[in-house]
């Protein structure tokens, strides 16, 4: 979701609307406002696009305001309804809340305010913290909405940015963040608030940068800052000099850009929430019968693209903890070959949009032959979910350009998910291999980003090969998917002639391709992992090497072995080998998108693609 507000000489239910219709980029499944006039607060939310709530709006004006805040929806807890969407009302009605991403104690303090009393309407997390403000509000917060707000955050886990407003405060919106973002926007004789800056844009070019675990509380004339304790703090003024259009993408040229480098908050948000303190995977949300997932004998992988691939890791992830066969097939050909499966098959679909119509027809023939569903979706309430029997939602936000890039980082975090709550319930991993591999995946999220900090030395390859007729990847075990998605992104955007292969399966075909200059990648395995292996895929760049290929390295830092070998190496932090696509995969993206980009292409729509294909 995203928050947006405003207050001061320009009526807010413009402003809000004009921002919301400006950030619908980053979710649409609904959208709601809520403004202050007339010593009350006024209320509209819709399920669906931002338009549905302007017709709703048409349909029964608002009053004239110069206070409110307004919301776009990407669910994450409680499906896409009306009731579900933001605002959220407290304190008989008198208070609204808007709040955009994931508060993780939210059912312990739920238990808390039913005992209070509190009546829910939804199945929302952001009701839980209106209703925790407002019962601070009455209590120990005395009617002072910014110190409610500070003890309200003090109380909650997880990402949020949270704004509110109050019948008895016109003028005024009170805002927290902790992890999620926000942005102040300063006007003359009004101000702003923001999940970015395209909120706001038309309005002013002052911003100021909010720091992790602030207050912030706003009125047309003033704003102020604090911690949540209360102690004053500063955030960080800047001018925004993008046009409104590059706004929306976060100032990068393309949403394809933006959503590679929006890869560590994919990761880490499809964390969040889904391990309890003691280092167990809480997958409850799932609705699926523990009981029948001990009895499950295989598990068939199902997607298409992409999002296959992210099946294929998977693959080698899951068996290797649990010790379960995963075969991973695409669906259309799963769908018309007369597969084997029964109720003790765990049929796990991939979609980013839960639309796609060769997953969701294989699905359901899953479900036909008895078998038990599990979606890893990134779309709350689209088809496919809610045709399974299960679902793990991937937390990635809403992906724009047609190359799926998060999307794909977030898929294999969440089957890594899986496979440790499998593990964890059959007895296949001990607590202390589990709480070592979720720590291994706790530091993605900043080994990306260090990634993403040093894109130029792959750009500037990018840039050098942009009349590249022909590329091939290899790579072995888990980097064989990585090598087959690096092809992909290529041929997607750029649309050069690419190819993945299993670097061992080069010698039975593939090597006659070979000739000089031919532009080779090679993820190569850590050098720490299985010593055969990594020494293996040495020999395989030799082997192109000597035909004349250029070798172009993905390895592990600290790998001594490949240089010598190699035209060009890029570095990617250590990980353990299992959880090295989550790495290897980024500068293979930047790669597609810089070298597309130099083409002159249309990076987020290639020609002939779409983004969901709902056709068979
Ligand atoms: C289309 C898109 C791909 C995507 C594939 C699967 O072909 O162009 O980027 O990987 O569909 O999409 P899904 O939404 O099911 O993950």
């Amino acid at each position: 979701g995203s928050p947006q507000k405003t207050s001061g000489t320009h009526g807010a239910q413009d402003v809000v609307l004009e921002g919301l219709r400006r950030l619908e980029y980053r979710g649409y499944d609904s959208a709601g406002i809520a403004l202050v006039a007339q010593d009350a607060v006024h209320m509209r939310k819709k399920s669906g696009k931002l338009s549905n709530l302007i017709a709703e709006i048409e349909d029964a004006p608002l009053p004239a305001s110069l206070t409110g805040i307004g919301h776009t929806r990407w669910a994450t807890h409680g499906g896409p309804t009306d009731v579900n969407a933001h605002p959220h009302l407290a304190d008989n009605g008198h208070l609204a809340l808007i709040h955009n991403g994931i508060i993780e104690n939210f059912s312990e303090l739920k238990a808390a305010l039913v005992k209070e009393g509190v009546h829910f309407t939804s199945q929302t997390d952001t009701e839980v913290a209106a209703a925790l403000l407002g019962s601070i509000y009455r209590g120990a917060g005395a009617g002072d909405l910014t110190r409610s707000m500070q003890l309200t955050a003090q109380r909650l886990e997880g990402a949020f940015t949270l704004l509110a407003v109050h019948r008895d405060h016109p003028g005024v919106v009170v805002a927290a963040r902790r992890n999620s973002p926000l942005v102040l926007g300063l006007g003359d004789g009004e101000n702003f608030l923001g999940s970015d800056v395209s909120g706001f844009i038309d309005f002013t070019r002052r911003a100021v940068e909010l720091g992790q675990d602030q207050i912030v509380t706003i009125t047309p004339e003033a704003h102020s800052i604090t911690d949540f304790n209360g102690n004053p703090a500063e955030g960080k003024e800047f001018h925004v000099d993008w046009d409104a259009a590059s706004a929306e993408k976060g100032g990068y040229p393309s949403f394809m850009e933006k959503e590679i480098n929006d890869q560590p908050a994919a990761v880490a948000d499809t964390l969040l929430g889904r391990v309890d303190a003691f280092s167990r995977l809480t997958l409850d949300e799932m609705r699926i019968d523990p009981e029948a997932l001990k009895k499950v004998t295989k598990i068939v992988v199902l997607a298409c693209g992409t999002s296959a691939y992210a099946g294929s890791v998977a693959k080698y992830a899951i068996e290797n903890w649990c010790r379960i066969p995963v075969e991973v097939e695409l669906s259309h050909e799963f769908r018309y070959r007369d597969p084997i499966v029964d109720a003790n098959t765990l049929v796990v679909s991939i979609s980013q949009s839960g639309e796609t119509m060769d997953t969701l027809m294989a699905v359901r023939y899953a479900k036909e032959q008895g078998a038990l569903t599990l979606s890893i979706c990134n779309t709350n309430g689209s088809t496919i979910p809610r045709e399974s029997d299960a679902v793990l939602y991937t937390h990635a936000g809403p992906e724009i350009a047609v190359a799926s890039t998060k999307a794909f980082l977030a898929q294999i975090t969440a089957t890594y998910l899986l496979g440790l709550y499998l593990g964890q319930l059959r007895g296949n991993l001990f607590t202390g291999q589990i709480k070592d591999i979720l720590a291994d995946l706790g530091k993605i999220p900043s080994k990306i980003q260090s990634i993403l900090d040093r894109a130029e030395e792959i750009k500037e390859l990018a840039r050098s090969m942009s009349d590249a007729s022909s590329v091939l990847f290899l790579g072995r075990h888990v980097g064989y998917p990585v090598a087959m998605e690096g092809a992909l992104k290529l041929k997607e955007i750029a649309y050069i002639h690419a190819e993945g292969f299993a670097a061992g399966e080069l010698k039975h075909g593939p090597i006659a391709l070979i000739d000089e200059g031919q532009p080779v990648f090679v993820v190569v395995p850590s050098p720490r992992g299985r010593d055969s292996l990594h020494s293996k895929v040495v020999s395989n760049i030799q082997e192109v090497r000597a035909r004349g290929a250029k070798t172009l390295v993905i390895a592990e830092a600290g790998d001594q072995a490949v240089a010598e070998f190699a035209e060009f190496v890029f570095y990617v932090p250590e990980t353990p080998t299992l959880l090295m696509p989550l790495l290897s995969t980024v500068p293979l993206q930047l790669f597609a998108c810089e070298l597309a980009t130099v083409k002159g292409l249309d990076v987020d729509q290639p020609r002939n693609l779409a983004k969901s294909v709902t056709v068979e």
